[in-house]
């Protein structure tokens, strides 16, 4: 612990169970001297054990469909009141595909599905930070990050729309960094984190080949929830001022790689 977020009040959008990323990067947050609040939809705040982690955190799970704009603006304004000024950091960590749901591949998509998966996977980082924005609820050097993946950049087989919405979410990260930072300072980045054993992860078709694929593949390894819990946290601090507009690689080397030897030996066994 080194108290990088000591005084610090922050939001977090995400968190279902305990394998969700969000999860430990609140975990991580509150250990570095953060105070937070959680966000979620209602069902997931029914189904999901959210509530858990706010009883271990001493704080509260506010309700919100993130691609509702009124609902957002809620969140900021209650967690400005519990946490009883601005906000210095907020974690968009929110996906998901109707279209890989309902098994449609890509060349098939059902349109309602597709732009329900930009709405939610990608525009809602857009209202996350219009609504904060709106209400001018964020500190000077706030930080916002939101969770994204290397499909944004090449093509994964099977990772279907969400694809897409990853290439707009970090291009949001990209235009809003430039107006929330001429205007009060504030960063906005993308972290683009290895696979990683998750509900929404878990739902991608051939999972663990991309798990397994990724770990083969990287100098040193598939970077894990704890490990992005780490690196979140300093993009939250004060050490990182001047850092934004990034899509931000944690990925063990991934993105860099061609060919590894543990692959090469692979294939030449076949
Ligand atoms: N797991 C991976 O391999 C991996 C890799 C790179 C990036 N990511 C990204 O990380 C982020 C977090 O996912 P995770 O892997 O921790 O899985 P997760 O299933 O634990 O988290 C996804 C969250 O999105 C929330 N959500 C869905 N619809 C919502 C809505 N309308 N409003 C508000 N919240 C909503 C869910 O309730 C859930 O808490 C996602 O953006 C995902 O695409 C995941």
């Amino acid at each position: 612990m080194y108290n990088l977020l000591k005084g610090k009040r922050g939001i977090i959008f995400g968190a279902l169970d305990k394998k969700s990323m969000a999860w430990r990067i609140a975990e991580r947050a509150v250990e570095e001297g953060a105070r937070v609040t959680l966000s979620n939809t209602a069902m997931a705040i029914r189904f999901g054990n959210v509530k858990e982690l706010a009883e271990e955190l001493g704080t509260q799970v506010i309700p919100a469909d993130a691609t509702n704009i009124e609902d957002l603006e809620n969140v900021y304004t209650q967690s400005m009141e519990l946490l009883g000024g601005k906000i210095d950091f907020v974690l968009h960590s929110i996906g998901m595909s109707m279209n890989i749901r309902k098994n449609k591949p890509y060349t098939e998509v059902g349109y309602d599905f597709y732009m329900k998966t930009l709405d939610i996977s990608a525009v809602s980082f857009h209202k996350i930070i219009q609504a904060a924005h709106n209400l001018d609820a964020m500190n000077e050097w706030g930080s916002f990050v939101a969770i994204t993946y290397i499909a944004a950049q090449r093509t994964f087989d099977k990772y279907n729309d969400m694809a897409d919405a990853k290439a707009l979410l970090e291009s949001i990260a990209r235009s809003w960094g430039y107006y929330y930072g001429k205007e009060k300072k504030v960063r906005v980045n993308t972290v683009s984190q290895s696979p990683t054993p998750t509900t929404a992860g878990q739902g991608i078709e051939g999972f663990n080949v991309f798990f397994e694929y990724a770990e083969k593949m990287s100098p040193l390894g598939n970077a894990d929830s704890n490990e992005l819990a780490d690196y979140v946290v300093t993009l939250f601090s004060d050490l990182t001022r001047k850092v934004t507009m990034q899509n931000l690689f944690h990925d063990g080397g991934f993105s860099s790689m061609g060919m590894s030897e543990e692959l090469m030996k692979q294939f030449l066994k076949k």
